[in-house]
């Protein structure tokens, strides 16, 4: 029986494997965060030569890429990046999921809205028949903590300040338990025009390209089904 850590070596290698064709002199490398990503930072380092450098979505990842001699780009700096790679918190046959477990949402959803696909890597205990067990992240300016947490106790939530933590933007993060979120495209849209919500967690809109899940048989490849 694999630990949930081998899952996630062995997906961080699929990730490598996967990533390996879409490297050159050129290519930058869109990184995610949290413990997968770091495994597959460390499985990438291996590879640091056949490619230009990364951007990142988190000062943790950032930290790592450049412990192992790996360059991080300005995302203003870089107009293409052909793949992003990053775990997630649940993922569904939608390949919708919610992120920001680790606290880096708004970072991962920038850095992937830049990529040409998203690759996201997770151990099956990862993937959902509904979104929602897991409690949703929003990251909120702080002034609107409770205007925001009102609003989404309105949808049927119960958020929860995530106590003594600070983004990498300086903001908060409310987590927002009790949903089971039937539509993920239209949740997201909904919080996302809430004032003072810099990002909800859920990544609907703009899904994974790609899942790559680990199980104990092996890394299976899923694609969105509608
Ligand atoms: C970080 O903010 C998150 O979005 C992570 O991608 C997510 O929490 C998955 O993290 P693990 O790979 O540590 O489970």
């Amino acid at each position: 029986m694999l630990s949930q850590n081998e899952l996630k070596q062995n997906v961080a290698q699929a990730a490598v494997d996967y990533v390996l064709p879409l490297l050159g002199p050129d290519v930058i490398v869109g990184i995610g965060s949290g413990s997968t990503a770091d495994l597959f930072i460390d499985a990438l380092a291996v590879h640091k030569q056949k490619f230009r450098g990364t951007v990142s979505s988190s000062e943790r990842s950032t930290r790592r890429l450049e412990g192992h001699g790996i360059t991080v780009f300005d995302l203003n700096d870089v107009t293409q990046v052909p793949v992003y790679v990053d775990g997630a918190d649940e993922i569904d046959a939608g390949l919708s999921m919610i992120k920001g477990g680790g606290g880096a949402l708004t970072r991962e959803k920038i850095v992937a809205s830049v990529a040409d696909q998203f690759v996201c890597i997770v151990d099956e205990s990862k993937f959902v028949d509904c979104l929602g067990a897991f409690a949703l992240p929003v990251e909120v300016i702080p002034m609107a903590r409770e205007s925001v947490a009102r609003r989404l106790r309105a949808l049927g939530g119960e958020p929860q300040l995530r106590e003594g933590f600070v983004t990498d933007n300086g903001c908060v993060i409310l987590d927002v338990a009790g949903l089971r979120i039937r539509q993920p495209v239209e949740l997201e849209a909904i919080i996302n025009n809430i004032p003072g919500v810099v990002t909800c967690g859920l990544f609907a809109i703009s899904g994974a390209t790609v899942a790559l899940m680990s199980t104990q048989d092996g890394v299976v490849t899923l694609k969105p089904k509608a």
